[in-house]
C-alpha cells in the first residue's frame, strides 16, 4: 500500500507561466473542513467568489461562475454551448492554444475559418476583418495572452469588427486573467473562460472561471 501513504511534496519556486506558487493563506484555506455544496456556508463562499470574479473581470454579468476543472474545460464549455453543427466560426491562431480552440470548434461540427499570425506576433486586425467578411460567422474566438509565446492580443478593434457582423466574441483569458486589464463589459466580450493557476497564483484545478454572456 505504499501509494496510499500521507501525501508529501517538496517546496519548489515555480517560475513558469503556471502553475505558480500559492499564498500560504490560500493553502490554509484548502486545509479547512469540507462542507457540502448545498450547505448555506458554501453558498456564501460561492457568492463572495462570484462578486470578486466579476470585479476582476470588470463585468456585471450575472452568469459569472467558478468550476473545479482545467482551463481546457472552460474552452470546451464555451464552444460546445455556442456552436452547433454547420455554424461558421472564425478562430484566431497565433500559438498553441488557438490551435486547440480550432480543434474543439471542428469537433463541434463547425466550419472553421482560421486567421493565423506568426508565433510571437499578435493577430492582424485587417486579416480578421477579411475572414469575418468571407463567411457568416456565429462567433470569433481568440486567445488574449498566448502562453506559448507571451504575446498579448489587443481585443478592442477585433471586438468592434465582430459586433459589426453580428458574431459573438469568445476570449481565452487563461494566462491574462489578473495579469493585465480584462474589461469584459467595455470590450463587448460575450463569453470568456480562464484558470486560476497562472497570474492569480491559486492551486491548479481550484477554481476555474468560465463566464458566458447571454445575448
Ligand atoms: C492560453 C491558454 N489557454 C488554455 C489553456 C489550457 O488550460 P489547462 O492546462 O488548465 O487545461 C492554457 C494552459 O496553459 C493556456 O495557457
Amino acid at each position: 500500500m505504499e501509494n496510499f501513504g500521507e501525501m508529501k511534496t517538496s517546496t519548489r519556486v515555480l517560475m513558469g507561466p503556471g502553475p505558480s506558487d500559492a499564498h500560504p493563506r490560500v493553502l490554509r484555506a484548502m486545509a479547512t473542513p469540507l462542507i457540502g455544496h448545498l450547505d448555506p456556508e458554501f453558498l456564501v463562499v460561492m457568492d463572495d467568489i462570484k462578486a470578486m470574479v466579476q470585479e476582476t473581470l470588470q463585468t456585471k454579468n450575472p452568469l459569472t461562475f467558478v468550476v473545479s476543472a482545467p482551463g481546457s474545460a472552460g474552452m470546451e464549455t464555451c464552444l460546445v454551448n455556442l456552436l452547433e453543427p454547420g455554424d461558421e466560426a472564425v478562430i484566431c491562431i497565433h500559438g498553441v492554444f488557438g490551435t486547440r480552440l480550432a480543434d474543439i470548434a471542428e469537433r463541434c461540427g463547425a466550419k472553421v475559418i482560421t486567421v493565423e499570425a506568426d508565433w510571437g506576433t499578435p493577430i492582424n486586425a485587417e486579416d480578421v476583418k477579411k475572414a469575418l467578411a468571407s463567411c457568416n460567422p456565429k462567433l470569433l474566438a481568440i486567445v488574449h495572452a498566448e502562453t506559448s509565446t507571451g504575446v498579448l492580443q489587443p481585443l478592442e478593434e477585433i471586438s468592434k469588427m465582430t459586433k459589426e457582423v453580428g458574431a459573438l466574441l469568445v476570449v481565452d483569458a487563461v494566462t491574462s486573467y489578473c495579469g493585465t486589464a480584462l474589461k469584459v463589459d467595455e470590450w463587448g466580450i460575450d463569453a470568456l473562460y480562464s484558470g486560476s493557476q497562472k497570474c492569480l497564483s491559486a492551486p491548479r484545478d481550484f477554481p476555474r472561471l468560465p463566464l458566458a454572456k447571454q445575448q
